[in-house]
């Protein structure tokens, strides 16, 4: 009998494209599929991959403990699985301190990375106290104190006007998502390590992208992240809040790929 040799993914994911690869991995508390209009939207020769982490989206959940890191090997072990490394890594929020903490643990694994509306920086006690006292209630409650406490935030007041559809969308995928796996995704996230070391040892192309109205990480917690690491660029999406992605896709999607296209990522070279 054949010896088993292929590796099984731990996550699941959503793909598009094909070319050379770029792994997004999303916010919190959301899955792939806040990246659908960046899987349509990606210019030909890259294949997009976006990752559902544990118990979001098709992800198993995990049993008790979660954390970033552990997250962040999940992804490195997928991408191995997926035949997808080394790759741009982009996360959002979350997402960014996943992709932060991939780079620290697998560099190998990563070729560009695109930080989008995110900060290095950890919990202050009085944020980890609320995130965990949140992680308590979500157990008890469900997925309607995040709701509320979240969905205020995320989409500029100006879109949540203009475009309701996109605050119920959001609002939708909130109440979709597992308590228990968002109770030990926010528990994570009130350990995660501080990232702020981790700026200046990134040797690789790297776009810092945030919404001009984001109150979740402000536009300030981008200019760290670009000062912190070696020929950061940043781009401000105007008329979004802290999901640009969603907000403002085209946009979004413009600064993506040309930064895709420029010289050191050109995938057609
Ligand atoms: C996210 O969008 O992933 C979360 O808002 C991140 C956070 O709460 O720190």
């Amino acid at each position: 009998m054949d010896q088993e040799t292929s590796i099984s993914p731990p996550l699941s994911w959503k793909e598009s494209g094909t070319g050379s690869p770029i792994v997004f991995i999303h916010a919190f508390p959301f899955d792939s599929g806040m990246w659908e209009a960046q899987l349509t939207g990606l210019r030909s020769g890259w294949r997009g991959l976006a990752v559902d982490l544990p118990g979001f989206g098709g992800s198993p959940a995990r049993d008790g403990v979660s954390s970033l890191d552990g997250y962040a090997d999940d992804i490195a072990e997928t991408m191995i699985a997926a035949g997808a490394t080394p790759a741009v890594i982009c996360g959002l929020s979350m997402g960014g301190y996943v992709a932060l903490s991939l780079y620290r643990r697998h560099p190998e694994a990563v070729c560009g990375l695109i930080l989008c509306d995110t900060r290095a920086g950890a919990d202050e006690q009085g944020r980890r106290l609320e995130r965990l006292r949140l992680a308590q209630r979500t157990r008890v409650d469900g997925m309607q104190p995040i709701c509320d406490e979240m969905l205020p935030h995320l989409i500029s007041i100006t879109t949540r006007i203009s475009r309701p559809s996109i605050a119920t969308r959001v609002g939708d995928a909130i109440r979709a998502t597992d308590p228990e796996s968002a109770a030990l995704a926010l528990t994570a996230m009130a350990h995660r390590a501080d990232s702020t070391e981790t700026l200046r040892t990134i040797e690789v192309p790297t776009l810092v992208i945030v919404g001009s109205d984001d109150e979740i990480t402000p536009p300030g917690e981008s200019q760290v992240l670009t000062r912190g690491i070696r020929g950061a660029r940043i781009e401000i999406i105007d008329d979004a809040a802290h999901l640009s992605n969603l907000e403002q896709p085209e946009a979004f999607n413009r600064v993506v790929n040309t930064f895709l296209s420029s010289n050191e990522m050109d995938a057609t070279e």
